[in-house]
């Protein structure tokens, strides 16, 4: 399962891989941040606290749009992302702003 945590809404969703954390937020209604959706605005970073290992790897624009500190502390962008294999992850958009 994966747990999102929005502003204001969180949710606990069955995983579909292929999708970006961005799009299961969409799909179910969890108010997250975005608006570019290709890596450069930053209003979909989130922190993932479990399961980093069924992400996709950080993309080129998650490499240039976050410091390595943030990568090692489990900040990615939603909506680069992407679900790699079923299993659980826990995440919380947490925007600069
Ligand atoms: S929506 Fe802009 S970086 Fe993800």
């Amino acid at each position: 399962m994966i747990s999102l945590k929005g502003r204001r809404v969180q949710k606990t969703v069955e995983p579909v891989t292929g999708f970006s954390i961005l799009d299961m937020a969409l799909k179910h209604d969890v108010d997250w941040g975005f608006s570019c959706t290709r890596g450069t605005c930053c209003r979909c970073r989130c922190q993932v606290a479990e399961g980093m290992e069924h992400l996709s790897a950080p993309s080129d624009a998650e490499l240039d749009a976050l410091e390595p500190e943030e990568l090692e502390e489990g900040f990615r962008l939603g909506c680069q992302a992407k679900i790699k294999t079923v299993g659980s992850v826990t995440v919380t958009n947490k925007p600069y702003f």
